[in-house]
């Protein structure tokens, strides 16, 4: 009897130990799990992948831009401003494809230049090719042409991501296209170099030129006063920097005096917004790459109103620019705007002729 209550005994205390132990990790695991529960509940607006992935299963890319920003949707996507990553930086984050067989990535000249026009999607253009996996652009302007030209040839190839043969090494400085000296220097560099030229109605240009100088410079003029001589008068200041850099025409007749026309592409600002994916198809035909942009990389941010990348070269995840490209822009009176396009229009329409292109800017 005894000998079977000491048995009993045993057991109860081996059951309670089990007990203990299977109570104890019952709470721990209930701690964890409601801990993560509770934090993925809280980012539920910021989750980003798993937004774009309801997105993306939903509805295809094109449906998504037919919703207005109004629409506003639960995603909030930000990254870091890339102009202002350094060169080493930027560049080494760039995804590489795999080497043929014993080859070496080497730095090289570039074959290809976005070259401008500042405030028109430059740095939308650049993110967008750069998913190309034949592709390899510099993060940063590098301003070699306009600004750093005694630094010679060697230092600009060095300044230039490592490619592998095929692929297409290119840069983006947005100055290039107004700065005199420029063409010419391309040309000695290169003559058979390939350019593409953003494109975008100058007078919303023009005011986007102006938000990011007076988000600067806080005690800048208003619009008005800068865009006309004298301030009230109707005479449009072409001296001003935001009217000067939309007269596009001008500044592409000093590039013809050296290149052929066939050797730009006109990219427009207004379509690189509403329809990424078809202008990448014109930007990667003329490149001479095979078409791998497309569609499916795209995604609208209905909250900022543009679209980004669902995966970028430079980032794991879903990526759309930062907050100093698609900035609000103050109210312009329209007697002010009708002014600006009245002045822009015989220049426009010589563009247009020159081009062969009506971009259909009002
Ligand atoms: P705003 O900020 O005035 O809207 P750039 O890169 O040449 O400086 O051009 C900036 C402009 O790119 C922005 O001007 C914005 O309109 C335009 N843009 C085009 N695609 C964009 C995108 N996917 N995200 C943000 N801005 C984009």
């Amino acid at each position: 009897m005894q000998l079977l209550l000491n048995k009993l005994w045993t057991c109860f205390q081996n059951r309670r130990a089990i007990l203990i132990v299977a109570l104890a990790t019952f709470f721990a695991c209930y701690g964890f799990y409601s801990s993560n529960f509770c934090a993925n509940y809280s980012n539920g607006l910021d989750d980003v992948s798993k937004s774009t992935a309801d997105y993306y299963a939903g509805e295809t890319t094109e449906q998504y831009f037919s919703l207005g920003p109004e629409n506003a949707a639960r995603v909030r996507v930000s990254y870091p401003e890339p102009d202002t990553l350094s060169v080493s930086n930027s560049t080494e984050n760039i995804h590489q494809t795999e080497p043929k067989s014993g080859q070496k990535a080497k730095r090289r000249l570039p074959q290809a230049l976005i070259i401008g026009v500042k405030k028109c999607g430059t740095r939308a253009l650049l993110e967008f090719i750069r998913v190309h996996p034949d592709i390899r652009a510099a993060g940063s302007e590098i301003h070699f042409f306009d600004r750093f030209h005694d630094r010679g040839f060697e230092w600009y190839r060095l300044q230039m991501p490592p490619t592998f043969e095929g692929q297409v090494t290119m840069e983006k400085t947005p100055s290039y296209f107004v700065t005199r000296d420029v063409p010419k220097r391309v040309f000695q560099m290169n003559p058979a170099i390939k350019m593409l030229i953003v494109v975008r109605d100058p007078v919303e240009r023009a005011i986007s030129d102006y938000t990011q100088a007076s988000s600067k410079k806080l005690d800048m003029k208003n619009f008005e006063d800068l865009a006309f001589i004298n301030g009230s008068s109707k005479l449009v200041d072409t001296t001003w920097g935001p009217v000067r850099i939309g007269v596009y025409i001008r500044h592409l007749e000093r590039w013809l005096r050296h290149f052929p026309l066939s050797q730009f592409l006109f990219v427009s600002g207004e379509q690189l917004i509403t329809n990424p994916a078809a202008e990448m198809v014109r930007v990667q035909r003329f490149l001479g790459v095979k078409q791998f942009v497309s569609q499916q990389h795209f995604y609208l941010n209905t909250t900022k109103g543009f679209p980004c990348l669902l995966k970028a070269a430079a980032s794991p995840g879903p990526r759309c620019l930062g907050k100093t490209k698609g900035r609000n822009h103050p109210l312009i009176k329209m007697s002010v705007i009708q002014l600006l396009r009245e002045f822009f229009r015989p220049f426009n329409a010589r563009l247009y002729q020159v081009t062969g292109i009506n971009f259909g800017w009002p």
